[in-house]
């Protein structure tokens, strides 16, 4: 049997969030420059996008470019935002035939001009689509998210609009940047690298991580039903015992 026709519909993740790694190492293994590899990236995009639309997952968060990504070479980042520019643009049509609503965060302010424009029309397009949330992390990071989290309830303490009493960790959750998401069940990894890279800290507190060895432009829709199938073989104990888990 596929691995798709596996896959139990009433037991899948809401929300899936990829940190895309792998790009520069696919390309030099080819010989080429690293920019080639971000170039052959868009196609495991839009099988993920795709896969997780046909399936029923609500909610996909794809880490794009992180707060770090900046000290890279400049030549390397002006062709990451440029192709940004360029794919946004083309890919408006794949996420109206999907039903797919584009949205971001991170420091979107910190893109180049062009690319927040393109940006900021694709969401504006693609606002009333219902089947999928589709979250571009651009120039994002986790502690940053939290610091901006912990400015902005610090400002509404100040102004006497809420006491500290109030923090809780529901609280906590609406101050950051993916308040409108259920936390992500499954977090995936490509490349192999067994870290977070300052990705959705605050939210992936439970997420079952899947990490894979294949590097992001290899990524095909047969790869996340992999990584769903695992997903939906584990049990999820919330720190509980696996007896309380299974009455
Ligand atoms: C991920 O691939 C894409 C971005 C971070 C923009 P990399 O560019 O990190 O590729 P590797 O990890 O160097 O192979
Ligand atoms: C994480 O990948 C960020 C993105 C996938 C956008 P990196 O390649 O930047 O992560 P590190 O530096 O290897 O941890
Ligand atoms: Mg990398």
């Amino acid at each position: 049997m596929r691995r798709k026709e596996q896959i139990d519909p009433h037991k899948l993740p809401k929300h899936i969030a990829i940190i895309m790694d792998g790009n520069g190492r696919w390309a030099k293994s080819r010989g080429s420059e690293r920019v080639f590899g971000h170039r052959n990236a868009i196609t495991a995009v839009r099988e993920a996008a795709e896969g997780c639309a046909e399936i029923g997952v609500e909610y996909l968060t794809l880490f794009a470019f992180s707060t770090e990504n900046w000290r890279r070479p400049p030549t390397e980042v002006r062709a990451l935002m440029t192709l940004l520019v360029e794919t946004i643009g083309k890919e408006v049509k794949t996420l109206m035939d999907n039903g797919i609503r584009l949205r971001a965060i991170g420091n979107i302010e910190q893109l180049p001009a062009r690319a927040q424009k393109r940006l900021a029309e694709a969401m504006e397009t693609t606002k009333d689509n219902k089947r999928m949330t589709l979250t571009l992390a651009l120039s994002y990071g986790a502690r940053a998210d939290m610091t901006q989290a912990i400015r902005d309830i610090s400002k509404r303490i100040a102004s006497g609009e809420i006491s500290p009493d109030q923090i809780d960790e529901e609280l906590v959750s609406q101050y950051l940047s993916t308040s409108y998401a259920p936390d992500p069940e499954l977090l995936i990894r490509t490349s192999g690298e067994h870290r977070i890279s300052n990705f959705l800290l605050w939210e992936i507190a439970y997420a079952e991580i899947f990490f894979m060895p294949k590097l992001w432009p290899d990524f095909r829709r047969e790869d996340l039903h992999e990584a769903i199938l695992n997903f939906q073989n584990r049990e999820r104990r919330f720190g509980k015992i696996s007896e309380q888990i299974q009455q």
